[in-house]
């Protein structure tokens, strides 16, 4: 090759990464505008948006305690990392607050996506003790749900609520991985490994009793919390009890990639590789990247997506190729450039000012169904800025 074509090679070489990078900012631009909006009747209401209602009009969290509360004001300091616009971080500060008492529930496994992704996020950029100091109360209150019969933390209580109905007696379901990110931060920031060793067991008992033979999960597995023998496996929110749930499976992506990160145990980083195959390869995986809402949902292609599912998938991948190989990088481009354009991303001043349309809350359950939802957003910016870094 001669100079010149080296040269020509070369420009057009850093053009073209000038525009990735170029692509990656705009879209986090464009998040910025549409979400402004949402933090100036967030900050008015004093409230933490969740969705909309069918009318349009943002459906705030649940009352007294919703397992979406953590995202809003984690995506706020995702802003304000983005930005360093201190209206950003006032935001998060306010609206963590609402449910800073949240810290010492024990009814419920959601306290590390609450936790981690708001308190831990503001820990990490302003290092303030009080930020690290809930962050710890929130693991404590999460490691007495813990029970050694069965080597996993419970996800719901059943006493007196719909899962009771169902027979269930220690219901742990997929999601739970992405309550350990909060355990292992835990140990890091306090020395004491009870909460790792914590962490590693309910994450070695999931990889055994949790999946199939082709790496795709269950959503739900109930133990018997005296003998702690699996008593079956099923589902709450995916189509059957053998299908595959697609934010279930985004979600054992992520928690498995993550748990890599804090214990650089490779079968966990073969485990993830596993599920992404089963994801990318699936035959109903559309050729957009958006998952449907179940990868067995029967009336494909007439089924709703799960732009949720995508934007977890999509930062779980671009994680994962930074342990393994580029390939997962290309993939999760690939959803970003589908969730960026406009079949998902809303246009300004409308979808109740969120970002991403088309997600999926639980379709047994009749609720939220082709909707935003606050935790699509705060995956698909995190994505967004893990491409930038
Ligand atoms: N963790 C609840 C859900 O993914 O819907």
């Amino acid at each position: 090759m001669n100079k010149l074509k080296l040269s020509l090679l070369l420009i057009s070489l850093a053009a073209l990464s000038c525009n990735s990078k170029t692509d990656t900012q705009l879209r986090l631009d464009k998040s910025e505008k549409q979400l402004t909006n949402l933090r100036n009747t967030a900050m008015e209401a004093n409230n933490i948006p969740r969705s909309i209602h069918k009318d349009g009009k943002v459906r705030w969290i649940e009352i007294p305690y919703d397992w979406t509360e953590g995202f809003w004001p984690g995506t706020c300091w995702m802003m304000f990392e983005n930005t360093k616009d201190e209206q950003w971080k006032q935001a998060a500060i306010a609206s963590q607050k609402i449910y800073e008492a949240h810290k010492n529930l024990t009814n419920d496994h959601d306290l590390g996506f609450i936790f981690n992704n708001s308190y831990g996020k503001a820990y990490q950029i302003t290092k303030e003790e009080h930020y690290k100091q809930v962050l710890i109360d929130a693991a404590n209150s999460l490691i007495t749900r813990f029970n050694k019969n069965t080597g996993t933390i419970q996800s719901w209580d059943v006493v007196g609520n719909w899962q009771e109905k169902r027979g269930w007696k220690f219901p742990v379901i997929i999601d739970n991985l992405m309550n350990l990110e909060m355990l292992f931060e835990a140990t890091m920031l306090t020395g004491d490994s009870t909460y790792h060793q914590i962490a590693v067991e309910h994450a070695n008992t999931t990889l055994q009793n949790h999946f199939r033979p082709d790496g795709s999960s269950y959503h739900v597995v109930d133990y018997d919390p005296v003998t702690g023998k699996v008593v079956s496996k099923v589902t709450a929110q995916g189509y059957a009890d053998e299908s595959a749930w697609s934010r279930g499976q985004a979600w054992g992506l992520y928690g498995y990639t993550m748990c890599y990160r804090y214990t650089k145990d490779k079968k966990y980083l073969d485990f993830a590789q596993k599920i992404a195959n089963f994801i990318l390869t699936h035959p109903n995986y559309p050729k957009d990247g958006v998952p449907y809402w179940d990868f067995n949902a029967p009336k494909i292609p007439n089924e709703p997506r799960d732009a949720s599912a995508g934007a977890i998938i999509a930062s779980a991948l671009i994680e994962l190729s930074s342990y393994t190989d580029k390939k997962y990088l290309k993939n999760a481009e690939h959803i970003l450039n589908s969730l960026a354009s406009d079949s998902y991303t809303a246009a300004l001043n409308t979808n109740g000012n969120f970002i991403l349309m088309h997600s999926v809350g639980s379709i047994p359950h009749g609720n939220e169904i082709d909707v935003p939802l606050n935790y699509a957003d705060y995956y698909y910016v995190e994505a967004l800025m893990r491409m930038k870094k």
